[in-house]
């Protein structure tokens, strides 16, 4: 090894309100393997976490519990540390955002960007919950989609027709709390003047600090122009007041990055390590901030803009990766994939996951897919099938033949140079974070490695006492070969590791060049990993379908909020917004004319009229939220467009048999009408 790096790594903070799942087990595994090949290469690399614990999703929640928010987040802490160590995730430390060094550094970066004029105030109006006396995040709001008109949509953007929007479009809004309607509430609030970062995020952006592909993606968002980010919220908010500031706090998204400083000042205060060294602005450490695809803004707009500002060294890198998918599809709570940490830890190894996350893992964006079937066969097969079958193969010849003493010569050097020289290539993969190229090759050694010892057959050749010598030096180097790998396998699976170490009786270093292990005395081998049972995995699917259903039989719909979109939604667009559909998709739509037979108000319903309409050959019943815009009489005999497969949907008042299409803004509704000549039932293309 040439220099001894100083790296500090980050994985981002899980909010304090919810339990761990697999979709945050991806990215602690990911970190994990990263740091853990740091440390095994020598460098000096500190790996630090903590718990999000602020917002109103969390005072919320603590509400509901009958709990104080200190001891709802204690609660979570110990759960969250626990699925942590049970992964094998190997934090140095683990802390809150709700802490004293996170106060102290979160008040004295604030007073940095207010003396250097980057912190703006003004009222600005927003949704208030008359009954909870708060102000409502638009994901407190919940309505009909003034797009599509789907209900039950927040009020930031729509599920079904990917709109974004502001919460006074939605049509019949409500809070999520109370179920108040919501009323319009002047407050004066703080802001962080992104804008004038501009530049500076426009070569940050492009110096390295991020992947080409997520530096495009910001370069639409700097390109489309930066916005003031409104960095605080009023009270009642479970955060840190702002100085000088009574009644108002830092918004959630402020004080969270600056927890990596606050859980890493925490342990330097602990092992006497120099903070300056890692965060003055002259630093030369290196500091990696690992995180998923969503909260990329925050990361690589926001956090930089504000270090600098504060004085501090900016990241070296944002890793970024892309989100879980279960069987090719989205997690989800009614098909059992949607599997939190501790659900799968009661029924499987931690090491099974870590290994097939790591061979699937790259330094791309993209997502990865948790294919249940191919788990069990991979982990079976690379894992149980090759790597372990080789010490298990041979160990009985080494510790039967000759008391455990591994031969004093290499019996094939050239296979041997073969597997300890991937070394280097191998490095650099890790380095990369290109984790399932890395074990690509691994696997391949380990098939050179089986090769040679299904070649040379010692259980054959071990039945004449003659070939004794021969014996033991092949599977004294079928040995040698399984410690290689093992060597490069320790960041992946460090309690496989343990035990290989017991068996080998010598700790795994990763140094290079690696020497054999020579006339070496070794232990007897014990099985290492068990094959995964495909019906341990079905039992999981089905303890976490249980799981869910328990969960939203006592549930309230705040538990399943969270503030942290804010009021950033113009930057919060996801990697694809809208995807681009085909002409196959397109035609899937039936598009008719119709004619509004007749058209009424609902009983209750502020926004919605009941059209009657008229296809040709039947009749349909739809609610549409039009009413703001139309008298129902002078609508009645009119033409319009209308969805005609669209599956019925059942509404607070009533079943809905299609959508009628109209374009609309904050100021208006225009129903979409065809030219005259059109006739009920004809079909649009
Ligand atoms: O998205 C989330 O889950 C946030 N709690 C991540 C915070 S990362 C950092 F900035 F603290
Ligand atoms: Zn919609």
């Amino acid at each position: 090894m040439t220099v001894k790096r100083k790296i500090l790594v980050t994985s981002a903070l899980p909010y304090a309100n919810a339990a761990l799942h697999l979709g945050h087990i991806l990215e602690y595994t990911q970190t994990d393997i990263w740091v853990r090949f740091q440390k095994m290469r020598g460098h000096e690399c500190y790996y630090v976490c903590a718990d999000d614990a602020h917002g109103t999703a969390i005072m919320l929640k603590a509400d509901q519990l009958g709990i104080s928010a200190e001891t709802h987040i204690a609660n979570m802490r110990a759960i969250h540390e626990a699925d942590f160590r049970d992964f094998l995730i190997g934090v140095d430390n683990y802390h809150s955002t709700h802490s004293e060094e996170n106060r102290q550094f979160s008040n004295l970066i604030y007073q940095r960007l207010r003396d250097n004029d980057h912190i703006a105030s003004r009222e600005i109006t927003q949704a208030y919950d008359p009954e909870k006396n708060l102000f409502l995040a638009d994901r407190y709001i919940k309505g009909t989609c003034p797009r599509c008109r789907t209900d039950d949509q927040y009020g930031d953007n729509c599920e079904a027709c990917g709109a974004t929007y502001a919460p006074t479009d939605l049509i019949n809004p409500v809070s999520v709390i109370s179920g108040a309607v919501p009323v319009a509430k002047n407050s004066t609030h703080y802001f962080f003047k992104l804008p004038e970062f501009t530049d500076f995020l426009q070569q940050w952006t492009r110096d390295g600090h991020v992947s080409g592909e997520v530096a495009n993606k910001l370069s639409e968002w700097l390109d489309a122009g930066l916005q003031e980010w409104d960095i605080s919220r009023d009270a009642p908010y479970f955060g840190f007041e702002i100085p000088d500031t009574p009644g108002k706090y830092f918004y959630v998204w402020l004080d969270a990055p600056i927890g990596y400083m606050a859980s890493f000042k925490n342990f330097c205060d602990r092992e006497n390590i120099d903070f300056g060294q890692f965060w003055n602005s002259d630093s030369t450490a290196e500091l990696y901030h690992f995180i998923g695809k969503d909260i990329v803004n925050f990361h690589a707009l926001f956090w930089p803009a504000m270090l600098t500002s504060a004085g501090f060294r900016t990241p070296t890198k944002i890793c970024v990766h892309g989100f879980v998918t279960v069987n090719g599809k989205k997690m989800s709570k009614s098909r059992g994939t949607f599997v939190n940490a501790r659900c799968y830890l009661d029924h499987l190894n931690p090491e099974y996951l870590r290994y097939y996350y790591g061979a699937k893992l790259s330094g791309s964006v993209e997502d990865i897919d948790l294919n249940l079937e191919d788990f069990v066969q991979k982990v079976n097969s690379d894992l149980v099938g090759k790597v372990i079958n080789i010490a298990s193969r041979c160990a009985r010849f080494v510790t039967g033949n000759d008391g455990g003493r591994l031969s004093s010569s290499i019996d094939n050097p050239g296979l041997w140079d073969q597997v300890s020289g991937a070394a280097t290539a191998i490095a650099e993969h890790y380095e990369n974070r290109e984790f399932g190229r890395a074990i690509r090759d691994i696997m391949a050694l380990a098939d050179a490695a089986n090769e040679y010892i299904a070649d040379r057959e010692p259980w054959k050749l071990d039945k004449d006492p003659a070939n004794k010598q021969q014996v033991q030096d092949i599977c004294s180097l079928g040995i040698n070969l399984f410690r290689v790998i093992m060597i490069y396998l320790k960041p992946v699976l460090p309690a496989t590791a343990e035990k290989a170490e017991a068996f080998l009786n010598e700790e795994l270093l990763w140094r290079q060049p690696i020497e054999p292990l020579l006339n070496h005395r070794i232990n007897s081998f014990h099985s290492m990993m068990r094959r995964v049972e495909k019906a341990r995995v079905d039992a999981m699917i089905e303890a976490s379908r249980e799981e869910v259903a328990q969960a939203s039989a006592s549930a309230t719909p705040s538990a399943e909020t969270s503030d942290a979109s804010g009021a950033d939604s113009h930057l919060l667009a996801q990697f694809p917004v809208a995807a681009e559909i085909g002409y196959d998709d397109f035609i899937k739509v039936d598009l008719r004319v119709a004619r509004i037979e007749k058209a009424e108000p609902v009983e209750g319903a502020e926004k919605l009229l009941r059209l009657t309409l008229d296809l040709g050959s039947e009749s349909r019943q739809v609610l549409s939220g039009i009413k703001a815009a139309y008298n129902p009489e002078e609508l009645e005999g009119r033409l319009t467009i209308m969805v005609a497969n669209l599956a019925p949907r059942k509404m607070r008042f009533g079943v809905s048999e299609g959508m009628v299409l109209a374009a609309g803004d904050k100021k208006g509704i225009y129903l979409l009408s065809p030219d005259s000549g059109a006739v009920p039932g004809m079909r649009v293309t």
